[in-house]
């Protein structure tokens, strides 16, 4: 117990005594030589403008020890220390100044996203900090959704957990729709599209029992185009749904002569070295195979 008390008397003795010398120095030394005191060897650096500050601007009353080290201490809403405060306009944040500040200068703040409180948009405004420009897509979904705090690009849509109908958000307002040119279609989004792209456009056939020509029109979905072969044949007979090429041909069920569709052009025609002669094909022919011949 008594050499407890007299540690304590000890350190008590220091600290008056170290605090007496400051004093001293304070009081003899001008202002300009206030830079030649140590502070570093208190343990407690002064840096950047804090070394300019009159001592007892901090040490209020000539009181040396427990002068708070965090900065909110001093700078903080309601202290009695430091003049400058957080401006109660101030971005809502963390008491913990110094995750954005230094003590150099309170502008050019550098932005540490894990001490913010408030949702994105509440400083990205464009007012407060940077927010969307005109140009910007159209949407009505919170800044997080698409961005991260690293950087504003690439941003990215998380479309993972969304139920919602595609054409819900892709009507073109709040977010990318179908465009002018775009074939004709009622059908939903998600029956041609998937989310990781728009493009290649598929179509889920599993299922469908109608008719190809019911969407195949060239309106609804793609339909046979100028140079196809002459058929009025149904789409089925020589195609999948696959792929329009390879296209099987059904002879059974095409139109025409063959030499309408056998010409070197829309089919197979007769090669160069083929046997002269002014005959229809198929009085040489049949329609499984050209040779050998009939
Ligand atoms: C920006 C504020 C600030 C200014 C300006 C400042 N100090 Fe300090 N000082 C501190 C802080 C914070 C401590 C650490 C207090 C602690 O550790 O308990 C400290 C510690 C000290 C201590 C040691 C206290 C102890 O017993 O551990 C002394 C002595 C001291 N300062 C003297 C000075 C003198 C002399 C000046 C002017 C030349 C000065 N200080 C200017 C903030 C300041
Ligand atoms: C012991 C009290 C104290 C602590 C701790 C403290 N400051 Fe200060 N600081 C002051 C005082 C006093 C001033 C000068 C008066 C003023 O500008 O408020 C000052 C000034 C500043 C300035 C200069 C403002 C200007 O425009 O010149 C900045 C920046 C600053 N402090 C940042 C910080 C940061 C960041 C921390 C934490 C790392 C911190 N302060 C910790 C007391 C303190
Ligand atoms: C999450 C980051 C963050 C935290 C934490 C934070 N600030 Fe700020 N602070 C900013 C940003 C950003 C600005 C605007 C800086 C600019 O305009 O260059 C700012 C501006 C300021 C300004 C006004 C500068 C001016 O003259 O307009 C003061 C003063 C200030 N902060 C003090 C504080 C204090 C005190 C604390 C701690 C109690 C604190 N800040 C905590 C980010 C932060
Ligand atoms: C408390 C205010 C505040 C909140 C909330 C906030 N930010 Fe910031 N953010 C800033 C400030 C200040 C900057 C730096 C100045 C600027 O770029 O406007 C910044 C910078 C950024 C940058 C640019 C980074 C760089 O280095 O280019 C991105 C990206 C960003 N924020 C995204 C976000 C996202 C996403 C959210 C929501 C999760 C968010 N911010 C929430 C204040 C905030
Ligand atoms: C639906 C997704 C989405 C949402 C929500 C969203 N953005 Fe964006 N943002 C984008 C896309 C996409 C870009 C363009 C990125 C590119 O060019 O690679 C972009 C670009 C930006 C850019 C421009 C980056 C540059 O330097 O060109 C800023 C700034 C920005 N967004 C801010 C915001 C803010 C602030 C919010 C919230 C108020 C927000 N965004 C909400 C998708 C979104
Ligand atoms: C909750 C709203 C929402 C729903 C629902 C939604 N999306 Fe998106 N989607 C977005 C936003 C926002 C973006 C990013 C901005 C943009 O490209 O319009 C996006 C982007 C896309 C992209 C572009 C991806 C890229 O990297 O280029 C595709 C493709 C897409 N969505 C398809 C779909 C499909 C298909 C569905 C339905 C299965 C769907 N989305 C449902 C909001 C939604
Ligand atoms: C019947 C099938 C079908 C439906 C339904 C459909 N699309 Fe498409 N979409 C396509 C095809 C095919 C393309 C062209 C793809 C290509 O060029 O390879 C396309 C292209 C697009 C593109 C343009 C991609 C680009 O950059 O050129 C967007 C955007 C798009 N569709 C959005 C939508 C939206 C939004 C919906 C629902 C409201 C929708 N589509 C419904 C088949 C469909
Ligand atoms: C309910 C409407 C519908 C019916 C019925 C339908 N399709 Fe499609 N099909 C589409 C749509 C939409 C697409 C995608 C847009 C496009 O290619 O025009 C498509 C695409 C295709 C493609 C292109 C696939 C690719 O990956 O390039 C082929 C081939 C096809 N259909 C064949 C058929 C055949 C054969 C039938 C009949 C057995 C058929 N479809 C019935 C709507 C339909
Ligand atoms: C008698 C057989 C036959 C019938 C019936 C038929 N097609 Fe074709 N189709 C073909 C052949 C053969 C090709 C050319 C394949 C090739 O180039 O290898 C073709 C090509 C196409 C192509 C072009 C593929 C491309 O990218 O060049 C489309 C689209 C197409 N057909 C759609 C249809 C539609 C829609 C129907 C029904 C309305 C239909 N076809 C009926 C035989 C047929
Ligand atoms: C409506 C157009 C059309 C008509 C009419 C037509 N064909 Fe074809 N035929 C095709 C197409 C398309 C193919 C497959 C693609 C090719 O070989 O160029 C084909 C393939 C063939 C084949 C090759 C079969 C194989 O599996 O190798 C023979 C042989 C043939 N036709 C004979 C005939 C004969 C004989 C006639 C007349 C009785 C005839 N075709 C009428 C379009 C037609
Ligand atoms: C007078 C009989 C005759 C007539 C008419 C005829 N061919 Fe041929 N064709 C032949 C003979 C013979 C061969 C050779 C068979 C062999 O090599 O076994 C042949 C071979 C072919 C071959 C196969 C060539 C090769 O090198 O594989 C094609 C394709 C062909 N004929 C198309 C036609 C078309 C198209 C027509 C009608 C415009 C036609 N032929 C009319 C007798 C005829």
């Amino acid at each position: 117990m008594g050499s407890l008390i007299a540690k304590t008397t000890n350190r008590q003795n220091k600290t008056f005594l170290f605090s007496l010398i400051t004093i001293c120095l304070l009081l003899l030394f001008t202002e300009d030589s206030f830079a030649e005191f140590d502070h570093d060897q208190t343990g407690y650096l002064l840096s950047g403008n804090h070394s300019r500050i009159r001592c007892e601007t901090c040490h209020r009353h000539g009181i040396f020890k427990g002068t708070s080290k965090k900065c909110e201490g001093c700078h903080g809403q309601g202290t009695l220390i430091a003049i400058t405060k957080k401006p109660v306009n101030h971005i809502e944040s963390s008491e913990q100044c110094d995750d954005c500040h230094t003590e150099v200068s309170w502008l050019g703040a550098r932005m540490d996203h894990l001490s913010i409180t408030g949702s994105c948009v509440t400083c990205h405004d464009g007012i407060r900090s940077t927010g969307k420009n005109p140009n910007h897509i159209q949407s009505h979904n919170r800044c997080d959704e698409c961005h991260r705090t690293i950087a504003w690009i690439p941003a990215r849509f998380d479309h993972s957990g969304i139920t919602a109908s595609c054409v819900s958000c892709h009507n073109g307002t709040i977010s990318t729709g179908k465009n002018a040119n775009h074939l004709p279609t009622s059908d939903l989004c998600e029956d041609c599209h998937r989310t990781s792209g728009w493009i290649p456009a598929g179509f889920d056939h599993t299922g469908i029992t109608s008719a190809c020509i019911n969407c195949h029109d060239g309106s609804r979905a793609a339909g046979k185009n100028a140079g196809h072969i002459q058929t009025s044949n149904i789409c089925e007979n020589c195609h999948r749904t696959s792929g329009w090429i390879p296209a099987s041909v059904d002879h059974g069920e095409v139109i025409g002569t063959c030499v309408s569709c056998h010409n070197g052009t829309i089919a197979v025609g007769k090669g160069q070295n083929h046997v002269p002669s002014a005959d229809t094909c198929d009085d040489c022919h049949s329609t499984t195979r050209w040779t050998p011949v009939l």
